[in-house]
């Protein structure tokens, strides 16, 4: 944030700019007022370069706020948008999809090969009955059949919910559950830092106790033996096997639903954020080509898993649609050696790179010999997405990866967003370190005070004004959750959850989030769903779950816990809590540290103080408001424990933000 120094683009990549791509402020003003005069203009300028079957009468419903839609009567289909169309043009023999497994295996489809397994796989599914409507969750490792799958459900309008691979067997019960999803499309395992992760065996633990689901259709990834339940499990390879290559994509209403996408909220209970289909499209496309500057010739990496939004909308539905050669790799970026991601871009000649601040943090780590020794000269971008990146980070990124010739793009958004909405224009915006610059055309972008009053400079709530076309259409099944988590605090306005600051210049510096959503890695995970899986232990009476910063994660989960009269603190409990946590959510919301206490700090109405121990485990002391606070000895105990533990383990207070 004291970071001053102005980055201009570079002088090179203006010149040989996309020729969609804004070249100058002026060209990005111009767009963003006439977009502001003229919203639905605007959009609907934006959805044409879609392929639709039936044309829209309307372009915006906002009769019933705070439910949109958008392109009303128009119907079409994303996933002939993201390969059919391309077939009639010389694209049809383009690589769409650039794959390499972790242990260095390698595919190439083009958009005709895609076509073809697309086709098939939803020929397949149709035989076993499943077809427009019905839900399907798709659990699957980063291969290409991830995206196939996605595609051949959006060809017969049948919703997907991607579950990130690195989720339990728990966590996926609680999903399917919820989706009352009828298919299941897994791998029988994944490569993950050469340990094999066995995907199919915590499908087969979830299924235990999910009624709804009749199938369950195995990608063979390694050919492990595994078990195949007779009627129910089908090997993705018989299945298809001789299936016709022929499939009519299903025409599909614009508010049809595309996907749910799981994502951390406030509560215990993970919100399904639903997306439909035209107006998805539309953001996905046009986001694609204003902040990548895509052409023709790029090799596009975005190191997303399918299983988050990031994954959804730039390694699959954004690309796709716009006919790029999208990269895919399987494993972890520090294997075999910390310069795999690296020796990929080198190899596969990587023109845009996309990545969280938490990946490149883990390379500045490593050392720069790892990436100055490889060539990465074929780059010309590079983006980063997910949480906070901080000036260090930044400027790392820029000498080190992108050799000062390469724009950062910075870019906010959000699984609720369906696309990028804050984010330099590269060939245009003067770039600040730290700063996601300013709101992409279309995007009506209001900073607000407590009281809802918009705001020109100075730290306030990140609100919309407007819909835009990307946005959620709901929460699946729960209308009044999706009216009450972003409608509610601001009428008329949706609330992103996150708090931000506008500078002199008008650039927005987004501080993270306003909530008790933890950011570890980028990945959203919510502190009360791991509370209530702590309190369901039968060793907990109580537990407050905070983020703390982290010098690599950006933020690491800290548990504070109250055990039962009968228990005792030890390193034993603790692991076992920590284990606890890993089978009930996944590995990723495997905790730091869990701090056992005699009491946590409750205001005098019982409610549990997080502020305080987020004050704690930050700052190592409170110096907060602590009036309404019931037993202030608590506090005192904990910000010793804090004190304590700084000295025992040299634990490192005030990281950046
Ligand atoms: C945070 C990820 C600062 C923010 C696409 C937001 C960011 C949440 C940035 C959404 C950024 C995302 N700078 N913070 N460039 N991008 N965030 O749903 O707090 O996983 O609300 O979507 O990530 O996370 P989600």
């Amino acid at each position: 944030m004291n970071e001053t120094t102005v980055f201009p683009p570079p002088k090179h990549f203006t010149e040989q700019a996309a020729s969609a791509s804004a070249r100058s402020m002026a060209d990005y003003e111009r767009m963003y007022a006439a977009a502001a005069s003229e919203p639905e203009r605007f959009w609907a300028e934006q959805a044409a370069q879609l392929d639709w079957s039936a044309k829209w009468n309307k372009v915006l419903d906002w009769s019933k706020p705070p439910f949109a839609k958008w392109f009303v009567g128009g119907t079409l289909n994303a996933s002939a948008n993201c390969i059919d169309r391309h077939l009639s043009t010389w694209r049809r023999n383009k690589a769409a999809i650039l794959w390499e497994g972790e242990n260095f295996e390698q595919r190439t489809l083009t958009y005709q090969e895609l076509h073809r397994k697309v086709a098939k796989l939803a020929n397949a599914m149709k035989a076993l009955g499943l077809k427009k409507g019905v839900r399907s969750i798709i659990y699957m490792p980063m291969v290409p059949e991830a995206a196939v799958a996605m595609l051949a459900c959006a060809r017969l309008g049948m919703p997907h919910s991607v579950v990130f691979g690195g989720f339990s067997a728990e966590a996926l019960k609680t999903r399917i559950n919820d989706l009352e999803a009828t298919v299941v499309l897994t791998a029988d395992a994944s490569l993950r830092r050469g340990k094999e992760v066995l995907l199919k065996q915590n499908v087969d633990e979830a299924l235990k106790d999910c009624p709804s689901v009749q199938h369950v259709i195995v990608y063979k990834r390694l050919g492990r033996m595994i078990e195949m339940k007779q009627g129910r499990d089908h090997w993705w390879d018989d299945l298809t096997f001789g299936v016709s290559e022929v499939c009519q994509a299903e025409p599909l209403d614009s508010e049809h639903p595309l996907y749910v996408l799981y994502t951390s909220g406030t509560t215990g209970k993970p919100k399904g954020v639903v997306h439909t289909t035209g107006g998805y499209m539309t953001q996905a496309l046009a986001t694609m080509k204003w902040v990548f500057d895509l052409k023709e010739e790029d090799v596009f990496w975005c190191t997303a898993d399918i299983g988050w939004v990031t994954g959804h909308t730039y390694v699959v539905y954004g690309p796709l649609a716009a006919g790029a050669t999208v990269l895919m790799y399987e494993g972890a970026p520090d294997w075999p050696k910390p310069d795999r991601f690296w020796r990929i871009i080198e190899k596969y000649r990587v023109s845009i790179f996309y990545t969280s601040p938490t990946a490149i943090r883990a390379f500045i780590r490593q050392g720069d010999d790892w990436p100055n020794g490889r060539d990465l000269s074929s780059l010309r971008l590079l983006g980063t997405v997910g949480e906070p990146i901080n000036p260090a980070a930044w400027q790392w990124y820029w000498k080190t990866i992108g050799k000062e010739r390469c724009p950062i793009i910075d870019t906010w958004w959000q699984t609720e967003t369906g696309g990028i909405m804050i984010s330099p224009l590269p060939a245009a915006t003067p770039m600040k370190p730290g700063s996601a610059t300013k709101p992409l055309p279309g995007v009506a972008l209001e900073l607000v005070d407590e009281h809802g009053k918009a705001i020109d400079k100075g730290k306030g709530f990140l609100t919309i004004a407007r819909p835009w076309p990307g946005m959620l259409r709901t929460l699946y099944k729960d209308d009044e959750r999706f009216e009450q988590n972003y409608w509610s605090q601001y009428p008329g306005r949706y609330f992103t959850g996150d708090t931000a600051v506008r500078d002199e210049d008008g650039y927005l510096w987004v501080l993270g989030r306003n909530d008790d959503v933890i950011k570890v890695s980028g990945h959203r995970i919510s502190g009360v769903e791991i509370e209530s899986v702590l309190v369901a232990n039968k060793n907990v009476a109580e537990a407050a779950v905070v983020g703390a910063p982290h010098d690599i994660k950006g933020e690491a989960i800290h548990a504070f816990v109250t055990l039962k009269a009968n228990v005792q603190p030890s390193d034993a409990v603790a692991h076992e809590l920590s284990d606890w946590i890993v089978k009930e959510i996944g590995a990723l919301a495997r905790p730091e540290r869990i701090h056992f206490v005699a009491a946590l700090p409750k205001t005098r109405s019982g409610k549990i103080m997080r502020r305080l121990m987020r004050e704690i485990v930050t700052t190592h002391k409170v110096a907060g408001d602590t009036s309404t606070l019931e037993d202030y000895s608590v506090v005192v105990q904990l910000s010793q424990q804090g004190k304590e533990e700084d000295e025992i383990l040299g634990a490192k207070a005030g990281n950046k933000k």
